[in-house]
């Protein structure tokens, strides 16, 4: 894991900030994913808020798992494996990485700085690597 422990502390009190609305935290990211790209819509079937829950669910178990990336790495290439069904391809993942950062940007405020923004492009980084990973395997 490359992520120091102030990069951790960052990660986890900005998205602490986001939990107790989190289904608008959810509903916003989608808003956000189909702004950046429409043709993304067509991709999710099932319902929106159930879908929102799932996602916002498996990032609160990554943030809480960055002390212990083995375990997170095998929930990782496990999601990757389930994304091909979903029809997702490696490149699509840069944009709901941008998607991801811009809502927690907004929902965060003045106190989501560089720093913080950093912290979480390297963790998306590093998540979606091990995803796309699962994918090919
Ligand atoms: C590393 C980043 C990602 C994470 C953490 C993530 C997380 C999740 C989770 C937790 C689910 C619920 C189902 C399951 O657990 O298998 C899911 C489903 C899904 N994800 Fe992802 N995902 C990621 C990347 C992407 C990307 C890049 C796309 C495409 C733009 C995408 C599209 C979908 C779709 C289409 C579904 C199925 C939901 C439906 O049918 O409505 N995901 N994702």
């Amino acid at each position: 894991m490359n992520l120091d422990l102030h990069q951790i502390h960052l990660i986890q009190s900005s998205f602490e900030r986001v939990l107790p609305q989190f289904d608008l935290t959810a509903e916003q990211f989608y808003a956000r994913l189909f702004e950046l790209e429409p043709g993304f819509v067509t991709l999710f079937r099932e319902d929106r808020r159930v879908q929102g829950r799932k996602l916002m669910k498996m990032i609160l178990m990554v943030v809480n798992s960055l002390q212990d990336f083995n375990t997170l790495r095998g929930q990782l290439l496990a999601l990757g494996q389930r994304h091909i069904n979903y029809g997702v391809m490696p490149d699509y993942f840069p944009t709901m990485g941008q998607a991801l950062i811009d809502t927690l940007a907004a929902r965060v405020g003045p106190t989501f700085d560089d720093e913080t923004r950093q912290a979480w492009e390297q963790l998306f980084a590093l998540v979606a690597e091990t995803t796309i990973e699962g994918m090919a395997s």
